[in-house]
């Protein structure tokens, strides 16, 4: 009977497990604070900003969240989007501070980093996070710089807990600091054409610049997050003959095709495998010009199911904009024979697109596309909270499975 036991607990632990940790891997921050609307402000931020991208993808994180009417005060300041970031990156704090650990702090304070100190923004020790629980559970938080007279923020209550991976806390109002406030010149303009000569990918460079309105459609996607894929010159020159033969519409859809708009690092790119769009995607049903993203071991590559590039080298790699040298040429299944077997089922890595693309790609309906109905691509339009949902569900059925076969035995 207790060897029984021992064996399913065996059998069915690694499932339980599995189950969990595909469930607590992709957090989203942007939909746990939807459920809250009174801190859709904040929630706003976050986004505009951009840091919600940076919780997502951290494993250890703590948000120091504020309620819409303790950000009025921030929000009545008019800070340029780069200022309220580095104020905003001060909320969040690079470890994990539970409701629990916040009132049992060993020695009574502890100083956290934030994000505004890990990310070298902050001079000195200005973006560490000074956290006091002082007696009968009352917590503070403040800056390293509080100004005098300034009162620190204290904890208000618990909003979300995936122990030791994120934390959601509400504070009473914003933390103060005159560093985090100072105006941040704005970063210098990046000058694609420029980044991509310096690294091996002149052809590509002098491509997007010889099509209409390419370049621009690239330039204007920077802000918003963009991640390019610039086939090096030997590469360029083994497609060239093809590349004439495209007509106009298509040529512009193959080079804007080389272009994601999501800001990926390389870290992100190593550990996510899963179908991205383009800057020539469609907006129609099914997602058109998309391809897989896969990494084994070290190396990531990217397969359209007409040919697979692999990445070389890292050319640029500075939120909001990365660029990676790749050893091919990207052809689309719209245009070319599908050839390679089909990608592998799409991690919860999928971003959606926008709308972003320019170019009347989509209405270039003499494709060829053949296989543009296989079910992979259905699986592929799944979306991530879908998927978040399902492996929610399958820790669940494990959980059931597990507790019923103890019983029972
Ligand atoms: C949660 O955090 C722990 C410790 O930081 C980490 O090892 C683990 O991989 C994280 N779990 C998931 C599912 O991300
Ligand atoms: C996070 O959730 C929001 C709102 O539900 C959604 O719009 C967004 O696409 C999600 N982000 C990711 C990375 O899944
Ligand atoms: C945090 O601030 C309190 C009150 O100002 C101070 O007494 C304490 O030493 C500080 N803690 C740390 C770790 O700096
Ligand atoms: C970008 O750099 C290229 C090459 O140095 C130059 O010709 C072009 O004018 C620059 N573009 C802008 C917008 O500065
Ligand atoms: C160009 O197009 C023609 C007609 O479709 C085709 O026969 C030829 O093989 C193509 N050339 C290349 C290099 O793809």
């Amino acid at each position: 009977m207790a060897r029984q036991k021992q064996i399913l607990l065996t059998l069915f632990f690694p499932i339980l497990l599995f189950s969990l940790s595909q469930t607590c891997r992709a957090h989203n921050i942007t939909k746990i604070l939807a459920e809250h609307p009174e801190f859709s402000e904040f929630n706003h931020y976050l986004t505009a900003t951009r840091l919600a991208s940076e919780i997502n993808r951290r494993l250890t994180i703590t948000v120091l969240a504020v309620d819409n009417s303790a950000m009025s005060a921030l929000v009545a300041r008019h800070f340029t989007l780069q200022t309220m970031r580095h104020v905003l990156s001060l909320h969040i704090l690079v470890d994990y501070y539970g409701s629990k650990k916040l009132h049992q702090l060993s020695r009574s304070s502890t100083l956290s980093s934030s994000l505004f100190q890990a990310t070298g923004s902050a001079p000195g020790t200005t973006g560490y996070v000074n956290i006091t629980d002082h007696k009968k559970g009352h917590v503070t938080f403040s800056t390293e710089d509080l100004p005098d007279g300034a009162s620190p923020a204290t904890y208000v209550k618990s909003l979300k807990e995936f122990p030791y991976n994120l934390s959601v806390i509400q504070v009473s109002s914003v933390l103060t600091s005159p560093e985090a406030e100072a105006p941040v010149p704005p970063p210098p303009p990046v000058n694609l054409t420029e980044l991509m000569y310096a690294k091996g990918c002149k052809a590509f460079a002098d491509l997007l610049l010889a099509t209409a309105d390419v370049q621009t459609t690239f330039d204007d996607n920077i802000d918003g997050g963009l991640t390019v894929f610039c086939p090096i010159d030997s590469a360029v020159k083994a497609f060239m003959p093809k590349f004439k033969n495209l007509t106009a519409a298509r040529q512009t859809a193959i080079l804007l095709y080389h272009g994601v708009p999501v800001y990926y690092s390389m870290q992100q790119l190593k550990s996510n495998n899963g179908v991205v769009s383009t800057l020539a995607t469609g907006g129609g049903v099914k997602p058109t010009y998309t391809y897989a993203v896969k990494n084994a071991d070290e190396t990531v590559s990217l397969n359209t199911k007409v040919d697979e590039a692999t990445i070389k080298a890292m050319v640029h790699d500075e939120d909001p904009l990365s660029i990676f040298s790749i050893d091919k040429f990207l052809q689309p299944k719209e245009m070319f024979k599908a050839v390679l077997a089909p990608a592998p089922a799409p991690a919860p890595h999928k971003k959606k697109k926008k709308g972003k693309a320019t170019a009347d790609s989509s209405s270039d309906d003499d494709a060829y596309s053949p296989d543009s109905s296989s079910s992979d691509d259905d699986a592929a339009d799944k979306n991530a909270a879908g998927r978040i949902a399902e492996n929610w569900v399958s820790a669940f059925a494990a959980i059931v499975v597990a507790f019923v076969a103890l019983v029972v035995f």
